[in-house]
């Protein structure tokens, strides 16, 4: 009799810890279910090319602890594909690949925009599961997402390393951290490495407020600051037009003015190193004090997994595995406490787990002293 098969492939940005989720995955489904697994090359798109490979436990080996993702990834949507420069649609493209091959259903190890397109392949009759990953820790209906451990590890280092560097030379250094629209990243680094000013985009900040605090540590006889500022920060009135835009995509259905609030979110998304460039230089006007930029960037997503990430990634893949088998399909594979919880994916699509005003580590940083600029 034919094995049973499965599909499994990476989507979105890649992060730390998805080699030990795939290894979990592949040698519980092949070892302990007798099923065959078929990864497939870069995403959704690799996925509607059937680029694919059986995998055997000897590529399951050796990858616990290396980076990225041995099976290669990408941003592609299955309903929009750019394709010879078109934009397509590739879900009935997608749902044949998978019946010719077989699968019984496809595992999507991905963060928020991951579980949407895997919504509307399990809408269109696909049996998906997710993996919640991403060094941003923003996917609603789990504790925690492997990748955050490791990159806040990375950044937290960053940030100490600029303490003697800004104290040397009584410099102002800003650091931007990743996150996009999430300040976990940012808050954890900043309270962990004790940064004087932490930006987060749940929290608009006022110019005015942070070359405040910093004046009053020069006062007190400090004159360097150390700023962690998420790339997804903004000033009160950045806030404002980014809000103003998402309410007109909520509020409109015509295609040309959805498209053009889009648009928008788009170039305020994307213009965070300009945002942080134009901190800094406010920053330096206001303080007189010399200000200087790091943008940590993508050293934030590279490299070995920390210990925690290759465990709740080994926790995550495994249990995967046998949510397949018992035929468990159309959620994420959660982490809850100690345990772990089958989310349907229309509790996780389209919902971001962000940084609560009130959460335990915005209290303690304040209480630490450390400016929130607000
Ligand atoms: O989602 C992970 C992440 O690193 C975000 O922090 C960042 O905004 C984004 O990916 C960068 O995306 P890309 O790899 O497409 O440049």
């Amino acid at each position: 009799m034919a094995a049973r098969r499965v599909g499994i492939l990476t989507a979105g940005g890649d992060s730390p810890g998805l080699n030990a989720a795939i290894r979990g995955f592949g040698k519980t489904m092949i070892g302990t279910y007798g099923f065959e697994v078929v990864g497939f090359r870069d995403g959704f798109r690799g996925l509607a090319e059937n680029r694919k490979s059986v995998l055997q436990k000897k590529q399951l080996a050796g990858i616990l602890t290396i980076g990225g993702t041995i099976l290669g990834t990408s941003r592609d949507k299955p309903t929009k594909m750019l394709i010879d420069g078109d934009v397509r649609d590739v879900t009935e493209q997608i749902l044949a690949v998978c019946a010719k091959e077989r699968l019984e259903g496809l595992v999507c190890l991905g963060g928020g925009g991951t579980a949407k397109n895997a919504l509307r392949l399990s809408r269109a009759g696909l049996n998906v599961l997710t993996l919640p990953k991403t060094i941003d820790n923003d996917v609603a209906g789990t504790d925690a997402t492997f990748g955050f451990a490791t990159a806040l590890e990375i950044a937290t280092e960053a940030i100490d390393r600029l303490h003697s560097t800004a104290h040397s030379h009584h410099r102002i250094i800003v650091a931007e951290v990743m996150g996009h629209r999430a300040g976990w990243l940012t808050l954890g680094a900043g309270l962990a490495g004790g940064a004087d000013v932490i930006l987060i985009p749940e929290i608009p900040y006022s110019i005015g407020s942070i070359a405040s605090a910093i004046r009053d540590r020069v006062k007190k006889g400090t004159n360097f600051s150390i700023v962690a500022v998420a790339e997804g920060a903004r000033s009160v009135d950045d806030a404002k037009a980014l809000a103003a835009a998402e309410a007109r995509v909520a509020a409109t259905k015509d295609p040309d003015a959805r498209l053009a609030a889009k648009m928008e979110i788009a170039k305020l998304e994307l213009q965070h190193e300009g945002n942080t460039l134009r901190l800094t230089q406010q920053l330096e006007q206001l303080t007189g004090l010399e200000s200087r930029v790091t943008i940590l960037g993508y050293v934030q997503r590279g490299g070995t997994p920390s210990p925690i990430d290759r465990l709740l990634a080994t926790r995550l893949g495994t249990a995967a595995a046998d949510f397949v088998a018992a035929g468990t399909w159309g959620v994420m594979v959660a982490a809850q406490g100690d345990g772990i919880a089958a989310v349907p994916l229309t509790k996780v699509a389209g919902r971001r787990n962000t940084v609560p005003p009130d959460h335990a580590w915005v209290r303690a940083a304040r209480n630490v002293g450390t400016c929130l600029g607000d």
